[in-house]
């Protein structure tokens, strides 16, 4: 493992584009050694490669969060080629611009459900194990403003989903810090990424840029990962400034 030996194998998944990719890189040669997964290979080896340029260690691992072999398999490879995982940072996610019970389709909303909620459960079930062994471990799930208070505009699925999430994260928080390890409930405002093309409006140019950058939040989520162990952040909301 030469010089890598001493840095912390963290997953990111969704880290071929936008937050994900944007942690990815806040946290390459800080400290982690970083796996990146999505299900576009091209993009998670471009955040690699990202990664390495920066003079982090890096491996590109597509992954299907929806796909529980695919993530069994996934993660078998990095144990395989890292060892068990330190901390996973979850920003897969998925939205449709049919966001209202008019216009919804339910097997949409299973499969926005089956990202955002199932998927984040897979990876984590899959980490566990090792995390305990390592004695503790961070879980940062990239959630939304949309679980921190209603949003209406952001979808019946969605909402559902990352409210559901949040749930998710207090119940590792109650059942898993006796084995050190903490789930972070993350919850960004608006972020200028590929993400907003899934909105029924796609926003312009002028709009985007009063929006957080996913650089923002590759920040904040690095400040939850290099927190002291005994500092359990539950819920971080960042948001930009002004009226929204
Ligand atoms: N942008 C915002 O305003 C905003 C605000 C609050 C929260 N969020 C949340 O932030 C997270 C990251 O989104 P982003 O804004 O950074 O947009 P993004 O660049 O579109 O990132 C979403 C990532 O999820 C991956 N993904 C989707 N389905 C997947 C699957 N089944 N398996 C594995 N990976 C999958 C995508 O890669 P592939 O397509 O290659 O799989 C993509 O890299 C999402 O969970 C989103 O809900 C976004």
């Amino acid at each position: 493992m030469g010089r890598t030996s001493g840095e912390r194998a963290l997953w990111v998944t969704g880290g071929g584009s936008g937050m994900g990719r944007a942690v990815a890189l806040a946290a390459a040669g800080a400290g982690w050694r970083v796996v990146v997964s999505g299900r576009r290979r091209d993009a998670v080896e471009q955040s690699a490669a990202l990664v390495r340029e920066r003079g982090g260690a890096a491996l590109a691992v597509p992954v299907d969060v929806r796909d529980g072999a695919d993530v069994r398999a996934a993660h078998a490879r990095i144990v395989e080629q890292w060892g068990a995982v330190h901390d996973v940072v979850l920003s897969a996610g998925l939205n449709t611009p049919d966001r209202s019970w008019a216009d919804q389709d339910v097997d949409e909303l299973a499969a926005i459900v089956d990202t955002n909620l199932t998927g984040v459960a897979r990876v984590v079930d899959a980490v566990l194990p090792g995390m305990r062994e390592h004695g503790g471990g961070r879980v940062v799930v990239v959630s939304s403003l949309a679980a921190w208070r209603f949003s209406p505009g952001s979808g019946v699925a969605y909402m559902a989903s990352k409210t559901a999430v949040g749930a998710l994260c207090a119940s590792l928080n109650d059942q898993e810090g006796a084995h050190g390890i903490t789930a972070c409930h993350l919850c960004p405002g608006d972020v200028d990424t590929d993400f907003l093309e899934l909105r029924p409006e796609v926003p312009d140019a002028d709009r985007r840029a009063g929006m957080l950058a996913p650089a923002d939040v590759g920040r904040a989520v690095r400040f939850v990962l290099e927190s002291p162990p005994r500092v359990r952040i539950d819920e971080l909301v960042i948001t930009p400034v002004g009226p929204r």
